[in-house]
């Protein structure tokens, strides 16, 4: 129970909704939407926003739900409120993938400021990053966000890079072959200027004669071609896995990458993530136990790099359920809370 004290006024919870929705997603689809209540925030999944085609599973839908629930978890602790999360807190609305309550004031630590700082600087940059090797305590300190949200974060190494670009490589061929892959990717790719959501093909980089980088084939559907770019031959490739390939899993990776993404952006670092040899079962279970957690969620191209804008959201009246009532769009399951508390 909040006391009246130290329960966050409305503005503040609508703040951090606004935080929130900065968070990455796959194709820029924005699948959540958030109710505010007495000094709490609950997320909800919006499953019509999920790629039927490439996330039959909901699995990257959960990860880009759960990068939204770390960053309004962060807004809370950057604006003076430690916070509990409460995942599927109610077994009657399912869609309802975690509730943050305000438990009590808490100065801000200076990392949650620094992070809650990078949130509207952070940005996917595939472009070309410069040639110059990341240093070790920088990647120690990415590694230390991901385990600081119950992941492993794995570098891959020189010997296994190419293994592993070559996996991402071939992947991407595969999707790209899939039935229904283009009619989905036409749905998020390069809409109106004046759309809100999904990839604009400004933010697509350019495209890599080379095809060193396994950089995702936003761009076929233009009607023109992408400038050619001259990506870095050795990469730096990391790789996000956890202990296990259920819901509560999938949450926790979204929640890391976007620790490891707004680490990143403070530490000046430019990132891209790669989840194409994730989003088939074969390549998947290739990449999962190459890295200190059994299974493989997504892996991050880092470097340095140049500054890219930010992709456009959709606005806060489209995602901001009124208060009181439900948003379910998927039958009742068992509930099977878990909570814990905001660092
Ligand atoms: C689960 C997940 C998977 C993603 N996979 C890729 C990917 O394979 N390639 C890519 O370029 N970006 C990928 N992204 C980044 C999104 O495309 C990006 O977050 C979205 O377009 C919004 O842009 P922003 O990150 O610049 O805010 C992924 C993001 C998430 C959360």
């Amino acid at each position: 129970m909040v006391s009246t004290v130290t329960a966050p006024h409305r503005t503040v919870l609508t703040d951090c909704v606004r935080q929130a929705v900065q968070a990455p997603s796959l194709h820029n689809s924005q699948p959540w939407r958030f109710r505010l209540g007495r000094g709490r925030i609950d997320v909800y999944a919006d499953r019509g926003r999920r790629l039927t085609v490439l996330d039959p599973a909901a699995r990257e839908l959960m990860m880009s739900v759960g990068a939204a629930v770390f960053t309004a978890r962060l807004a809370l602790r950057a604006a003076g409120f430690a916070s509990v999360v409460d995942l599927f807190p109610d077994a009657a609305e399912p869609d309802l993938v975690a509730r943050l309550t305000a438990v009590r004031q808490a100065p801000p630590t200076a990392v949650a400021q620094a992070l809650a700082e990078a949130v509207g600087r952070r940005h996917t940059n595939r472009w070309p990053f410069i040639r110059a090797a990341v240093p070790a305590r920088t990647v120690a300190a990415l590694q230390d966000a991901a385990r600081r949200e119950g992941t492993e974060l794995g570098l891959v190494g020189p010997e296994a890079r190419h293994g592993v670009l070559d996996l991402a490589r071939w992947a991407d061929g595969r999707l790209r072959m899939m039935p229904g892959y283009r009619t989905e990717l036409t749905r998020w790719v390069a809409g109106p200027p004046s759309r809100r959501d999904g990839v604009p093909a400004w933010a697509m980089g350019p495209d890599d004669p080379r095809a060193g980088v396994p950089v995702r084939h936003f761009a076929e559907l233009l009607p023109f071609p992408l400038p050619v770019g001259h990506f870095e031959t050795e990469p730096t490739v990391l790789l996000l896995s956890t202990g296990g390939d259920t819901v509560f899993e999938h949450i926790a990776a979204g929640q890391a990458l976007q620790r490891v993404l707004l680490t990143a952006t403070w530490l000046g670092l430019a990132a891209m993530p790669i989840s194409q040899p994730l989003e088939l079962s074969t390549t998947r279970d290739k990449l999962s136990g190459t890295g200190p957690g059994s299974t493989a969620q997504i892996l991050l191209r880092v470097g340095y790099g140049r500054p890219v804008r930010a992709t456009p959201r959709r606005p806060l009246e489209d995602v901001l359920l009124p208060t009181g009532g439900r948003a379910t769009t998927e039958p009742p399951r068992p509930a099977r809370p878990r909570r814990w508390r905001a660092r």
